[in-house]
């Protein structure tokens, strides 16, 4: 689909959520208190969710657009060290870039990028065209690469990840400190995910974040470092048609952060690990950076949620609890889910690979969940 191509940008990403709660606020609220919820929740995630990435990510602007290469660097290495070698070079057609021969090569014919681009044209074309460039790239190819030979591959002047966080500093500070790692990170390959010359979407991204991260997600038998299955997001999204409204809005770096980070699941914020938790605001950092907290920190309401039996509010009733609170996951699958409010079928529970079910079925005014943590209970918003 061309209109894919385009990169979802923060802002762009924002609008397409406003956009959806719009929708859904219009289409599906069957109560007014809530279509006014909603719309202020807007608001919440309009100004919100981009400045929770901003505190998150930890990256300092690069240095410089050039490594400070001391003369000699450069040089050609003896071949035994090598592990790539360039052909020009390996032919001894040092005229093709030095004035000289190869006993005395001498100053450089032209411009370095320009000796680069007479054999590599497609590169020339590249850096013109695409839109997004990386600056060492459009300033000096020999930033990355040795022209004549290397001790790594692809002629690059150190190993990619050294390569890439000399100038990021703020990605190595972040890969040193994190205790969540990415597997994505894994044969030390930042070119996984980035193109290191030019590309056509922002970030120097080779694809838009959602289709990278769903096509290395879209298999089964992926395992986290602790050997928990994780989630075919193909197959999820395929099966499941409600999205949550990041999810529709194809975000998912909203709440996950690619390179690593230090809570559970890579996400931008905390967010409860287990079934059970001890409730405090802060654990659910994640949720309420878009959501209200106060859906969940009042005992009573008749507005601010609609999972409430009369007045007396569910959400804090199951949630928040000084230990065995549930998490929102009991009852939500926050990626997608076959039924309204983002409410799962069933929940993975304790270490068996065991699933409950909740049964959910939604009424007029409320709903009910039968066969579950208990037998059928119901609630009901219009009740005294
Ligand atoms: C593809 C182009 C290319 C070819 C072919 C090439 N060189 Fe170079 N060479 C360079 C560039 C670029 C530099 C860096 C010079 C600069 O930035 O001022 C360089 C620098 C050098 C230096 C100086 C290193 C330093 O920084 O002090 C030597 C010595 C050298 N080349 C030898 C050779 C020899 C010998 C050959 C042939 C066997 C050869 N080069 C072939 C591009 C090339
Ligand atoms: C005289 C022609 C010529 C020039 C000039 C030239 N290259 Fe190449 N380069 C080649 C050929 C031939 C190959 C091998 C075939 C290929 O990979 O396309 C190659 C391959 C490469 C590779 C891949 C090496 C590998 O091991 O996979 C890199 C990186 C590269 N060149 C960078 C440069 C840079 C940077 C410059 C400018 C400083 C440059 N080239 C200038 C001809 C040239
Ligand atoms: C910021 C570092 C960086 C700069 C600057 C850079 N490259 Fe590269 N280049 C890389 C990396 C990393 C790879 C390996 C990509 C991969 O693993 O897919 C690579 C691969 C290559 C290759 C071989 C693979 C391919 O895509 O054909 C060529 C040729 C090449 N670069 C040419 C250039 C030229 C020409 C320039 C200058 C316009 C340049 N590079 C500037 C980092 C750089
Ligand atoms: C010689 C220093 C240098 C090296 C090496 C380098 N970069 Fe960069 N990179 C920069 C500069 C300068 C910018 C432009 C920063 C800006 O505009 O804020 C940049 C921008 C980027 C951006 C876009 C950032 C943004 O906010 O739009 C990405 C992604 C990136 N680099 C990835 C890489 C990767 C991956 C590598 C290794 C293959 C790498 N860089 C190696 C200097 C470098
Ligand atoms: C190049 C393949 C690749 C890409 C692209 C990729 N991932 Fe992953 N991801 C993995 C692998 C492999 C694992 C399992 C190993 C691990 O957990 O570190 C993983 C694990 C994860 C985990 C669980 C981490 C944990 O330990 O709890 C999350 C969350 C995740 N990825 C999210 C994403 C998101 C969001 C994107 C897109 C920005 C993405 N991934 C893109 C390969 C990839
Ligand atoms: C799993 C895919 C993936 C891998 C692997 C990856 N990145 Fe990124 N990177 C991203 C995404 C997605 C963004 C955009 C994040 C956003 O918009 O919030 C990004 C953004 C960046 C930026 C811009 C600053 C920022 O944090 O937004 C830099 C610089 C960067 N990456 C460098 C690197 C370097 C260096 C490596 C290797 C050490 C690397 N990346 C590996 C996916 C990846
Ligand atoms: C609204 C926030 C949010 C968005 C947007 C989001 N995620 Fe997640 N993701 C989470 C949370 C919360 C968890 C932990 C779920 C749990 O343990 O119950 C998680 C867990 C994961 C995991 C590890 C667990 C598993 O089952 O595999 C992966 C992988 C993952 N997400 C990938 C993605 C991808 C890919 C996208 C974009 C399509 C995405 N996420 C969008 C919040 C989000
Ligand atoms: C990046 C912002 C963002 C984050 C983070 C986020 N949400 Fe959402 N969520 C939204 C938006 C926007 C909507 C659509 C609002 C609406 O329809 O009223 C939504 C809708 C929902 C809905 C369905 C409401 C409905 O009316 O259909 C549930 C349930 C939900 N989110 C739960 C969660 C949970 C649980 C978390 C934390 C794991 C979370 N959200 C994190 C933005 C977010
Ligand atoms: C015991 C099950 C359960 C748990 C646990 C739970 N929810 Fe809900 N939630 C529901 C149900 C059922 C609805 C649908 C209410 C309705 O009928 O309108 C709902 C609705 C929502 C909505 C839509 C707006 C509203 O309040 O009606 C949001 C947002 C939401 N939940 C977020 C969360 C978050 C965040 C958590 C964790 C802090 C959480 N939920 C925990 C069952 C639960």
């Amino acid at each position: 689909m061309k209109a894919q191509r385009i990169f979802v940008s923060p802002s762009f990403a924002v609008v397409v959520l406003f956009v959806s709660m719009v929708v859904v606020a219009a289409t599906a609220v069957p109560y007014s208190a809530q279509s006014a919820e909603a719309i202020q929740l807007a608001a919440t995630a309009k100004t919100k969710a981009p400045a929770a990435k901003t505190a998150s990510t930890e990256v300092a602007k690069p240095v410089s657009d050039i490594l400070a290469f001391k003369d000699g660097a450069l040089a050609p290495l003896r071949e035994s060290e090598a592990v790539s070698e360039h052909s020009p070079f390996a032919d001894g057609a040092c005229d093709f870039c030095h004035k000289g021969n190869a006993k005395n090569p001498g100053p450089l014919l032209k411009a370095v990028n320009l000796l680069c681009y007479d054999c590599h044209s497609e590169f020339e074309e590249m850096m013109t065209r695409r839109a997004v460039k990386h600056a060492p790239a459009t300033k000096l190819c020999t930033n990355c690469h040795n022209p004549h030979n290397s001790r790594n591959k692809q002629l690059l002047v150190y190993e990619q990840v050294t390569l890439c966080t000399t100038c990021h500093t703020g990605i190595k500070t972040l890969l040193d400190t994190a205790t969540v790692k990415h597997g994505a990170m894994d044969g030390a390959k930042c070119s996984s995910c980035h193109n290191p010359h030019a590309s056509a979407v922002e970030k120097l991204l080779i694809q838009l974040p959602f289709d990278m991260c769903v096509k290395c997600h879209s298999r089964d038998g992926l395992q986290d470092p602790a050997g928990a299955k994780l989630t075919n997001f193909k197959t999820l999204l395929e099966n499941n048609p409600v999205w949550h409204a990041p999810v529709a809005g194809k975000d998912c770096t909203a709440c996950h952060t690619p390179h690593g980070g230090r809570n559970f699941r890579l996400l931008v914020e905390p967010y409860p690990a287990k079934f059970y938790s001890a409730y405090e605001p802060e654990n659910y950092a994640l949720c309420f950076t878009c959501h209200s907290s106060s859906m969940v920190d009042v005992p009573q309401t008749t507005t601010l949620t609609g999972f409430r039996d009369g007045p007396v509010n569910l959400h804090y009733l199951h949630v928040n609890k000084s230990d065995r609170g549930r998490t929102c996951r009991a009852c939500h699958e926050v990626h997608a889910s076959k039924q309204a409010f983002q409410i799962r079928d069933s929940v993975p529970f304790g270490d068996k690979g065991w699933s409950l079910k909740l049964n959910f079925k939604k009424t007029t005014n409320g709903g009910s969940c039968d066969k579950t943590c208990h037998s059928m209970k119901d609630y009901d918003r219009a009740k005294k």
